[in-house]
């Protein structure tokens, strides 16, 4: 492998290593990325901490052990990503911001949390991003929204990009629009998983034993999926291409069409925005 084929980044520290802790750690444990002096993990619970015991290159701490793990995590980390549950963030905020090194740079992963709250439990030495990944990084296919904060540089929102680039693409956007992105993006899988739910339901109704019907969907979607992406068209023309004039599939598309997609997905992302200010409100 080539110098230019590897990933490099600084030491860094993820606190949380939970279900999306994990999915960007898979990315950081790659054998194309190199983590200059390691990465450290924490967790409440040492069950979880001993998880990580046969893990190269991944050092893990528990609460539970040690009431400073977050604290000894942080220092000498050059980023620190934020991946507890987002009403947990202020007070753990609190806890490290002595302990965070001149210069280190704070990724928070919880939804929600402003750049403003991490700003404010933090010295200004210390730079903050927000980001929004999705689930698909557990297989290096995530798209994760980025968002500069008031107190990062140009240098800081690349090194950041380099880390999520790791488990898939990234799109920069203002902080304005992080919560829109993540009613498209962040909840989007769960919407394609409804999706094929519904289409596995029709297909069972229609007499497939449950595991036809899964291979029939899953497979169409996975497959219909790789199509978009290996043949550079649009969904337009794509959908143009299956549907032939006067055929069955046009019949089908009438009926869907009728129930106005475009505008249920506009009211279930309203909903989910809605949501996402509540739950900004406290
Ligand atoms: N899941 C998603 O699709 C998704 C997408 C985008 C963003 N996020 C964000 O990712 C964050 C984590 O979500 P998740 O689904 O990964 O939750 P999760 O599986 O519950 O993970 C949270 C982790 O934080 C650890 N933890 C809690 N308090 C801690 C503390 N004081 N110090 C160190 N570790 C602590 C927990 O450890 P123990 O298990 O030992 O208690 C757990 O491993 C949330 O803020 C969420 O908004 C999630």
């Amino acid at each position: 492998m080539t110098a230019a084929e590897t990933t490099q980044l600084p030491s860094i520290a993820l606190l949380g290593a939970g279900s999306m802790g994990r999915a960007v750690l898979s990315g950081l444990l790659a054998p194309t990325v190199e983590v200059a002096g390691g990465i450290r993990v924490t967790n409440r619970s040492a069950e979880r901490a001993a998880e990580f015991a046969d893990t190269p290159g991944v050092t893990a701490f528990a609460t539970a052990d040690d009431p400073d793990a977050n604290r000894h995590a942080v220092a000498g980390a050059a980023i620190v990503i934020v991946a507890v549950k987002p009403a947990m963030v202020p007070d753990l905020l609190d806890e490290i911001a002595s302990s965070l090194e001149p210069g280190a740079i704070v990724v928070s992963v919880a939804a929600g949390v402003t750049v403003a709250t991490y700003e404010a439990h933090l010295p200004e030495n210390v730079a903050v991003l927000r980001s929004m990944p999705n689930t698909p990084a557990v297989v290096g296919r995530a798209v994760t929204g980025l968002s500069a904060g008031t107190r990062s540089s140009a240098a800081d929102l690349a090194l950041v990009r380099t880390l999520f680039e790791t488990v898939g693409t990234v799109v920069e956007v203002p902080e304005s629009q992080l919560d829109a992105l993540s009613t498209i993006s962040g909840s989007g899988p769960a919407y394609v998983f409804l999706l094929i739910e519904a289409l596995t339901q029709a297909a069972v109704e229609k007499g497939f034993t449950a595991e036809q019907a899964a291979e029939l969907v899953n497979g169409t979607f996975a497959g219909a999926a790789e199509l978009l992406v290996a043949s550079g068209k649009t969904p337009t023309a794509l959908r143009i291409q299956v549907t032939s004039p006067k055929g069955t599939t046009e019949r089908a598309l009438a009926v869907l069409q009728d129930a106005d997609l475009p505008g249920l997905f506009t009211r279930a992302t309203d909903a989910a925005l809605a949501r996402a200010r509540e739950l900004a409100a406290g």
